[in-house]
């Protein structure tokens, strides 16, 4: 049986039914079709689908949708400013912090959370808050680079 909920996604209203064992990830991308976010692991141990939910980074794998009736996702597709990329996704431009890409919209995504908590005055302090965030390519170093530049 389908309930009804209501999201704002990026700024966007939506009035939504859906199924109660439906995910945020999977509501984010089969019915909103924001593709943006990632899913790799589906259970919790990649971050490729990491959104904010009333600003909060969450594993948009692990919540139900249902749970977040009335709250304000962004996600990646959320994050740039028309034409304008975000700061730290010119970051990841020039720093190379990708190689195929599949994890970056979450890497992202935990970036810009890991400066606006305050989490990036070290290297070491960045690749904590970045640890739930997996490359299989391996540009960690990278990352942590396009994170201590938008830090500066
Ligand atoms: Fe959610 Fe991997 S898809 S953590």
């Amino acid at each position: 049986e389908q309930v009804p909920l209501s999201l704002k996604v990026n700024g966007k209203k939506y009035k939504l039914k859906v199924e109660p064992r439906t995910t945020l990830l999977d509501l984010l991308r089969e019915n909103l079709n924001l593709n943006g976010t990632k899913k790799g692991c589906d259970y919790g141990q990649c971050g490729a689908c990491t959104v904010y939910v009333d600003g909060q980074r969450v594993n948009s794998c692990l919540s139900f949708a249902v749970m977040h009736d009335g709250k304000e996702i962004t996600t990646i597709e959320g994050l740039a400013d028309g034409d304008q990329l975000h700061p730290m996704q010119e970051a990841f431009v020039k720093h190379d912090g990708f190689q195929c890409g599949y994890c970056t919209p979450g890497q992202i995504m935990s970036a810009v959370a890991c400066v606006r908590e305050g989490h990036a005055d070290s290297e070491g302090e960045i690749r904590e808050y970045m640890s739930g965030n997996i490359c299989r390519c391996g540009a960690y170093t990278n990352i942590v680079a396009a994170i201590q530049e938008v830090k500066n």
